[in-house]
């Protein structure tokens, strides 16, 4: 697959970005009160030390409102200039409506459109990829992509194999159209491979889970896992793809500013910046305060490196996860 040209005269630009996390803290000593692990463990396995948990009516629709509004605020722009609210999440607040429509209303952005995006981990990143193509497209001028989750609503707290490692939170980020079209996305993937469905589900009966039980941990409507699977084929295809999109794009990794991956294990993202001779500060890793916030975790990222100053007009930065589906994918961008 070869890079998109992009559109004359359409340039895409990060006009704002903006988080928001639950008041509630899990550390891992408090995990430690309610399964058989301990600090130790889940640091030098996970680098995890805090997460944030929804609770008191806190849920994926206020997270991912309450992200937007940070976001415009950011941007200095209003909800009704938003033409299209995309939200990735794999803890929707039902199947249908969308809970994008929602927070198109909550925030007052209606009559924007809105659409959920279901990629697991991956799903800010391929919502990425889709809004800059709106927008290039010249038939929409502001998009906003959101990822947020409540993943403790779907964490059994008595499998200590998955529940050290998620947490909830929510980030968004404004993209607008500009008129220098060298700003934008230069190169991007979004795959998937669905033969390997069963390394990390969500079975709400009996009938959904693969044929071999091995690894259900007990409890329907909790994530499924089989960690050690996921763990290699992260560590393998994030490498992969990070070097496919430099190839297509024509820069090398020591162009790149930043790398802004998804938090799913500190080991897995110390291994690919080993492998890929990346320097320490060029890869951005917040995993220890939030956990694994799947769709969250990347707008988190963008947000922490923006507020620290350390992103500037014309930098590369590559967008990179990997998660349940199988769905990887990657964007570089040009800021
Ligand atoms: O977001 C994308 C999707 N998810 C991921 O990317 C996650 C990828 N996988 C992982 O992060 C890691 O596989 C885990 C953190 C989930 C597990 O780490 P691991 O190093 O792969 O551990 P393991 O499953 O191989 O287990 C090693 C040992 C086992 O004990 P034995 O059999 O060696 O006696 C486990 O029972 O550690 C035990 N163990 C624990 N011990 C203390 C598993 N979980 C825990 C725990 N505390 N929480």
């Amino acid at each position: 697959m070869n890079a998109l040209p992009a559109a004359a005269g359409v340039g895409v630009r990060l006009a704002g970005a903006g988080t928001a996390l639950p008041d509630r803290v899990l550390t891992n000593d408090d995990l430690a009160a309610l399964v058989d692990t301990n600090d130790q463990w889940i640091t030098q396995r996970t680098g995890i030390k805090t997460r944030h948990i929804a609770s008191n009516g806190t849920t994926t629709c206020s997270l991912a409102a309450d992200s937007l509004r940070a976001a415009l605020e950011d941007a200095g722009m209003q909800p009704r200039e938003l033409d299209m609210v995309l939200l990735a999440t794999m803890t929707a607040e039902m199947s249908c409506p969308s809970t994008a429509a929602r927070v198109v209303h909550e925030v007052g952005a209606t009559p924007a459109g809105a659409m959920d995006i279901t990629a697991a981990c991956s799903g800010f990143v391929y919502g990425l990829n889709h809004a800059e193509t709106l927008i290039r497209s010249g038939h929409y001028k502001t998009v906003a992509v959101i990822g947020a989750e409540t993943l403790s609503k779907i964490t059994n707290y008595e499998d200590r194999g998955t529940c050290i490692l998620f947490g909830d939170g929510a980030g968004a980020a404004i993209l607008t159209a500009d008129d220098d079209a060298s700003r934008g996305c230069l190169a991007q993937t979004m795959r998937s491979d669905g033969s390997l469905w069963g390394e990390l589900y969500v079975p709400r009966t009996a009938d959904d889970l693969p044929e071999s039980h091995d690894g259900f941990n007990g409890r329907f409507n909790t994530l499924q896992m089989n960690g050690q699977e996921v763990f290699k084929f992260a560590v393998n295809t994030t490498q992969a793809i990070i070097e496919e999109t430099l190839q297509k794009a024509g820069v090398t990794a020591e162009d790149l500013a930043v790398v802004i991956p998804h938090q799913s294990n500190r080991r897995i993202l110390e291994l690919v910046k080993k492998r890929m001779d990346l320097p320490d500060d060029k890869m951005v890793i917040n995993i220890d305060k939030y956990g694994n916030t799947s769709a969250a975790s990347v707008p988190l990222c963008l947000h922490d490196k923006r507020v620290a100053g350390e992103l500037k007009e014309g930098d590369l930065a590559l967008f990179v996860a990997i998660g349940g589906g199988m769905c990887w994918t990657t964007s570089l961008w040009k800021l």
